[in-house]
């Protein structure tokens, strides 16, 4: 069964293979990476991992049985108890409410390990699927955002501290 892990330097080969299998699927939909991210990827992931021993993200991969990553789920910008998600899964497991239930467990952890209270999140207007991701997991829009370049709302949800 896939479980969340939070990133770490074993990662990085199941990582690269996830970035460069759906980096087509991933362009059509947010902003791809460019070539020097895939030419450097050792050097950018080092980097990745140096920002989260920072405190200012947490990092995780969905993990299949095989080892495979399906899934990254990231909050960065972490401060005062908030924080920005982002998300992508790979094209092959799209469209079984994976990135639905990665999300809702990211915000249980969320609140638990990082004692986040708010999680915001910027979708296009054309990215339908991601708006419903947000929906189904208990985001409400909350104004206009502008990611990538692209016209597109804020969605915010509140979450409950632990109990
Ligand atoms: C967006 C993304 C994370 C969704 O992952 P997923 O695991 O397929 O999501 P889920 O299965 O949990 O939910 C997807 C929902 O979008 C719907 N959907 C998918 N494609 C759609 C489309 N073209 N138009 C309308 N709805 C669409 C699905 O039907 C489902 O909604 P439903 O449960 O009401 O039927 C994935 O497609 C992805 O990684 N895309 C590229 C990166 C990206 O856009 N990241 C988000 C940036 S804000």
């Amino acid at each position: 069964m896939p479980n969340l892990q939070r990133l770490h330097a074993d990662h990085a080969p199941a990582v690269l293979a996830f970035e460069l299998a759906n980096r087509a699927y991933f362009a059509a939909s947010i902003p791809d990476r460019g070539d020097d991210y895939f030419s450097h990827f050792a050097d950018r992931f080092s980097a990745l991992l140096a920002e989260q021993e920072s405190g200012l993200c947490a990092f995780h991969v969905l993990v299949a049985d095989d080892g495979s990553v399906l899934g990254r789920f990231n909050l960065v910008d972490i401060e005062h108890c908030a924080a920005e998600l982002g998300y992508r899964v790979a094209q092959h497991v799209t469209g079984r409410g994976v990135a639905t239930a990665t999300v809702l467990e990211l915000c249980q952890l969320a609140a638990a390990q990082h004692g986040l209270r708010t999680i915001k999140a910027a979708v296009t207007h054309e990215n339908t699927a991601s708006q419903r991701v947000l929906a189904k997991a208990g985001f409400l829009p909350t104004g206009p955002a502008n990611p990538g370049g692209k016209p597109g709302t804020w969605y915010q949800r509140h979450l409950l501290p632990p109990t």
